[in-house]
C-alpha cells in the first residue's frame, strides 16, 4: 500500500482526523471515554434497555430505589457499563466491589452502612461470594437490614441494624454458579447476549468519533466481522487500527490498513485469534474432532477452564465452529473447512481401531 508522504504534524486537512501524540490520553482514560454513561448511548441489547428505561422511570417517579439487578453474560458485553448507567439514570451514587474482595462480613457491613439512599451497590463476580457473606446479603436485599452479633460466648446477642434502601447490582459470567436463593432475590434480570453486527458497526462509529479517527465503511464492515460480537473487542481493535493509521500517517482507517492490521494481530476473517485456532486444531488433531472434556482441553492449550469457557467458547459456538455436548466439546465441519484441514475420519468411514 502506498503511504502519503505527510508528517503527523502537518496541518493538511487529510491528516486532521488522525489522533496526534499531543492530544492522546493514556489508554485507560480513553477507554473510560468510550464507555457509554447513559441508556441512550448504550448501543444494542434493545429489549433489555427498553425494560430498564421503564423500571428506572417508574422507580424515580415513586422516589424509590430500583429493584436489585442481576447482570449475566460473556465478558466485555457491557455488564459493568450498564450497572453504572443505571446509577447515572437514577441519579444516585455508585459503589463498586467484587465478591473476592469481600473477605469478612465486616467488609460488607462497612460498605452497606456507608451507602447513600437508593445507591447502586455493584458486586462483580457475584458467583464467588463467601457463604457467610451471601447469607447477610439475603436479609440486606430483602429487608434493608443487617444482622450482626454483639459480644462473645453465651452473652452474645444478635442485633438488627437498619439500612437505607439500595439497589444491589450483581454481575457474573457464570450465572449457573450463583445459588438459587440469591438469584431469587434479584427483581430485575439483564442477560447479555453477543451483539448484532449492525450494533457493533454503530459502536465502531461512536468510538471512532470519540477517538477522533475516521474509518472507511468497508473497513468498519471488516472490523465488525472481526469483533467477536463483543464491544470490548471492537474498541480494542479500533485502538490498534488507529495506532497503525497514525504511524503510517494515514488520514483514515482504510480497508487495506484494517486487513493488514488484523493480519499482524493474527486475527483471521472470522475474527479468530491464534488461541481460538489452536483450540480447534487441538480438538481436531489430538482428539479426532472430539468430544473432549473442557478440563482436558484447557490443559492442552495452556489456559484455565474459566477462560476457555467464558471467553473462547461462546464465540466459537456462536460462529458455528464448536459444539458443547454432554460428552464434551466437538468441532463442526465448518471448523475443518476454516482451518483447511481434512476430517481425519469422515462420518461412515471404517475405523482402524474400533472400540
Ligand atoms: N452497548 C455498548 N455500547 C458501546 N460500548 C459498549 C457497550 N457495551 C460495552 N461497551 C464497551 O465495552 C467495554 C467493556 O464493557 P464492560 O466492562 O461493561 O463489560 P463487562 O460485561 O462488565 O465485562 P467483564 O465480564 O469482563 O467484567 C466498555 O468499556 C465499553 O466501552
Ligand atoms: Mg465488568
Amino acid at each position: 500500500m502506498k503511504m502519503p508522504e505527510k508528517t503527523a504534524t502537518s496541518t493538511d486537512d487529510t491528516v486532521r482526523n488522525v489522533v496526534r501524540p499531543e492530544n492522546a490520553l493514556p489508554e485507560d482514560a480513553r477507554d473510560y471515554a468510550l464507555r457509554p454513561s447513559l441508556l441512550a448511548e448504550f448501543l444494542g441489547q434493545k429489549a433489555m434497555k427498553e425494560n430498564l428505561a421503564v423500571f428506572i422511570a417508574a422507580a424515580r417517579e415513586r422516589g424509590e430505589s430500583l429493584d436489585h439487578i442481576f447482570l449475566t453474560g460473556p465478558p466485555g458485553l457491557g455488564k459493568t457499563t450498564m450497572a453504572r448507567i443505571v446509577a447515572n439514570e437514577m441519579g444516585v451514587d455508585f459503589t463498586e466491589t467484587s465478591a473476592p474482595a469481600l473477605e469478612k462480613a465486616k467488609d460488607l457491613v462497612g460498605i452497606l452502612t456507608g451507602l447513600k439512599p437508593n445507591a447502586v451497590f455493584f458486586i462483580d463476580e457475584i458467583h464467588r461470594l463467601r457463604p457467610e457473606i451471601e447469607e447477610k446479603l439475603y436479609i440486606a436485599m430483602e429487608d434493608y437490614e443487617l444482622d450482626f452479633v454483639i459480644g462473645q460466648g453465651p452473652g452474645a446477642r444478635t442485633m438488627r441494624l437498619p439500612l437505607k434502601p439500595f439497589t444491589l447490582a450483581g454481575a457474573t459470567t457464570k450465572a449457573g454458579m450463583v445459588s438459587s436463593p440469591l438469584i431469587s432475590r434479584f427483581g430485575i434480570s439483564c442477560r447479555f447476549s453477543l451483539y448484532e453486527s449492525s450494533d457493533i458497526k454503530a459502536i465502531i462509529r461512536r468510538s471512532a468519533s470519540i477517538l477522533g479517527v475516521r474509518v472507511d465503511d468497508d473497513a468498519a464492515e471488516l472490523l465488525s466481522r472481526s469483533s467477536r460480537f463483543t464491544p470490548r473487542v471492537t474498541n480494542r481493535l479500533l485502538r490498534r487500527m488507529r495506532d497503525y493509521a497514525q504511524i503510517r500517517k494515514l488520514p483514515s482507517i482504510t480497508l487495506n490498513l484494517a486487513r493488514d492490521g488484523l493480519e499482524r494481530l493474527e486475527i483471521d476473517g472470522l475474527g479468530l485469534e491464534r488461541l481460538d485456532r489452536e483450540i480447534l486444531r487441538m480438538i481436531i488433531e489430538r482428539y479426532g474432532g472430539g468430544p473432549v472434556g473442557a478440563e482436558t482441553l484447557a490443559i492442552s492449550v495452556g489456559e484455565s477452564v474459566d477462560t476457555l469457557e467464558d471467553f473462547y467458547e461462546p464465540y466459537l459456538i456462536q460462529a458455528g465452529l464448536l459444539q458443547r455436548t454432554p460428552r464434551g466439546r466437538t468441532v463442526t465441519a465448518l471448523a475443518y473447512k476454516h482451518l483447511n484441514l481434512e476430517a481425519k475420519r469422515p462420518a461412515g468411514s471404517p475405523r482402524l481401531f474400533p472400540d
